[in-house]
């Protein structure tokens, strides 16, 4: 695939690369049981990569600041992003396996994924030192938790003294941030999970209670909130404003895995960009709807054009101040 042109947008997307190993059944297991399913699937994946691919194919020319193994899996999946379009420059190789993550799919598309971090855990500070400048790019900088959490504010740091957005996926949600990490955040897009384990206690049962984490996390410096929310779209809650956005209708899932990446990958490319907050969540909706079309976290990962004409069938529902 060719490349985005050097007049699009510059994203920075620094985080994991993972080789997926999923296996498709009925239904999830519970704790302590043992299901039946088909047969393994290899696939590409890691939210840093996923996220990073979603960028790239929404528009944006992307550097991602990741770490592979010295393996085989590490050289293939290298020469698979630099094939794909994406920058040469941060992609770091070091000792040990690429990171893994084990994943299973439901008959719903649901998932559940435990993951193996191997050379994510190595892109640490003193690593990308190694490239002096490394972090120093994009219009946008877009961040998950598969690595060390002072490389993700390391990349933080240098986007603000660019004046790049700074965008934070708070995934896998490490439980409260820390108050540095979320006021170096122009936007926190955890799902509904990830918005309960960053402020604590238990899940809301009502759209107020999930407008007062937003507002928690407001209030300890984060610049607004996106909480994504699966087939019913995205809350957004920024200074001011509180709304839902809707993703259009008629789509069939197949497989969830990688959708709230491919959220976060678009929401970056349209604030790189330079669009306002609110058309970015649109873009993103959009984008996130489309991807749960095929199986694998980076197969259904769509192209700016069919985000464009989603977009359109996208709704904008604002939220009445309680
Ligand atoms: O968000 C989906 C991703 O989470 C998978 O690709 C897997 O690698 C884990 O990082």
């Amino acid at each position: 695939m060719a490349g985005p042109d050097r007049a699009a947008p510059a994203v920075l997307v620094i985080g994991s690369a993972n080789i997926d190993i999923s296996v498709s059944v009925d239904r999830l297991p519970a704790p302590g049981e043992t299901v039946l399913g088909g047969d393994r699937r290899d696939r590409w994946g890691g939210k840093g990569a996923n996220q990073a691919l979603a960028a790239l194919r929404a528009g944006a020319r992307v550097r991602f600041v990741s770490a592979t193994g010295d393996d085989s899996t590490g050289a293939t999946y290298r020469r698979r992003l630099l094939s794909e379009g994406l920058q040469r420059r941060g992609l770091f190789t070091v000792p040990g396996p690429t990171g893994t993550a084990l994943i299973i799919v439901d008959k719903a598309g649901r998932n559940q994924i435990a993951v193996s971090p191997g050379a994510n855990a190595r892109l640490t500070p003193r690593l990308m030192g190694q490239d002096k400048g490394v972090l120093d790019f994009g219009d946008a900088v877009l961040a998950q938790l598969e690595i060390p959490v002072a490389s993700v504010m390391a990349a933080f740091r240098s986007a603000r003294r660019r004046g790049a957005v700074t965008i934070l996926n708070p995934a896998p949600a490490p439980g409260p941030l820390s108050p540095e990490l979320i006021e170096l955040a122009d936007v926190i897009v955890p799902n509904e999970t990830e918005a309960v384990a960053l402020v604590g206690g238990a899940t809301p049962r009502s759209e107020a209670g999930f407008l007062r984490i937003c507002r928690a996390l407001v209030k300890k410096g984060a610049g607004s909130v996106v909480i994504t929310a699966g087939a019913k779209g995205a809350l957004l809650h920024a200074e001011g404003e509180s709304a839902w956005v809707r993703p259009p209708g008629g789509l069939r899932v197949v497989d969830t895995t990688g959708a709230g990446d491919v959220f976060s990958g678009a929401l970056a490319a349209s604030l790189a960009e330079g669009a306002a907050l609110k058309r970015a969540v649109r873009f993103a909706v959009a984008a996130g709807a489309l991807s749960v079309r095929k199986k694998g976290a980076q197969e259904g990962i769509p192209g700016g054009r069919a985000i464009r004409e989603a977009l359109r069938r996208t709704s904008w529902e604002p939220v009445k101040r309680g």
